[in-house]
């Protein structure tokens, strides 16, 4: 992954053009550790943008980057099972700064497929119990639940099984519910942080959206999502105020480490590897030296 308006050494050239974009990367880079400061949190200059400090609701994640809830189809009767401490545990232990688990739900009948995992019982807080044990003692990572409920969106599949379509009455038995209540509320926008699109599916070819207007306008901080398929693509939309945290869904499903990675390849030392993984990141370091 590219660094953008990232830290580490920049070496100085006879080329005055190279030297005038070096001279604009680091006062951009003073100016946004001033903007954080500001907000009274410390950053050292030259720390890239995603993995400055933030503290949405209080929470102090190591970094800017979450692991948006992806759908895993493997709990068994609502029951998470091993399979989750190794999904979100992989990605946590990975550098993200928060890993959210996909849509759980609070009832049986609440689930958008059978293989959607539940908190509606002791027995299944208990077993999530044991992914969120493994991340806090293994991982700098917060972890976050996302509740849901199916609604009449419900399905009988899982994905790989097809997917019902339940507006065409495949499952009558079904009927509208009312979502949850809003559960927390602060700020103008009623959020503590609120998750919008980036409003395009293709990387690189983002267009601003009304979940930009969010921070900018009401102070709330945000997440967004949505094809952000690079620390490049991150650090430029957190250092353009677009949104606080930047969520990954799919690059998450193939590679865990990608903020590890990215720390690595930007040459940023405040971010540090499990203890046991640490060894591995200086030969990649030295592997990538030029
Ligand atoms: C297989 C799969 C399962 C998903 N499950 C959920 C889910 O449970 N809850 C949710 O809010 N979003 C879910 N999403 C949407 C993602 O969180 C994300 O918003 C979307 O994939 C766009 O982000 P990306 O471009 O980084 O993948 C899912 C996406 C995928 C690919």
């Amino acid at each position: 992954m590219p660094p953008v308006a990232s830290a580490g050494p920049r070496s100085s050239s006879s080329d005055p053009a190279r030297n005038s974009a070096a001279d604009y990367v680091a006062r951009l880079d003073r100016w946004l550790a001033d903007r954080t400061s500001a907000s009274g949190l410390d950053v050292a200059d030259g720390t890239p943008p995603m993995f400055h400090p933030c503290t949405p609701r209080g929470m102090e994640p190591a970094d800017r980057i979450v692991v948006s809830p992806p759908a895993q189809y493997s709990a068994v009767d609502g029951m998470p099972t091993d399979w989750h401490p190794v999904h979100l545990g992989g990605r946590a232990v990975g550098g993200a700064g928060l890993a959210m688990t996909e849509t759980t739900c609070t009832s049986p009948d609440a689930r958008i497929t059978p293989g959607c995992p539940g908190i509606g019982n002791d027995e299944q807080a208990a077993a999530w119990a044991r992914t969120v044990d493994f991340v806090h003692a293994n991982s700098d990572a917060k972890i976050g639940v996302q509740l849901g409920h199916a609604g009449r969106g419900g399905s009988t599949k899982v994905m790989w099984q097809g997917v019902d379509d339940p507006r065409r009455g495949r499952l009558g038995d079904r009927r509208p519910v009312a979502g949850p209540p809003p559960v927390r509320r602060r700020g103008p926008a009623g959020d503590d942080a609120r998750r919008h699109g980036t409003g395009d599916r293709r990387p690189r070819r983002r267009r601003p959206t009304r979940g930009d207007r969010i921070p900018q306008e009401t102070g709330v901080p945000t997440m967004t999502v949505g094809a952000i398929a690079s620390a490049e693509d991150a650090n430029t939309i957190i250092a353009a105020g677009r949104a606080a945290l930047c969520c990954l869904a799919r690059p998450h499903l193939v590679d865990p480490y990608r903020t590890l990675d990215a720390a690595i390849e930007q040459d940023y030392r405040g971010h540090v590897p499990p203890k046991r993984y640490r060894p591995g990141r200086g030969a990649r370091r030295r592997a990538q030296e030029p």
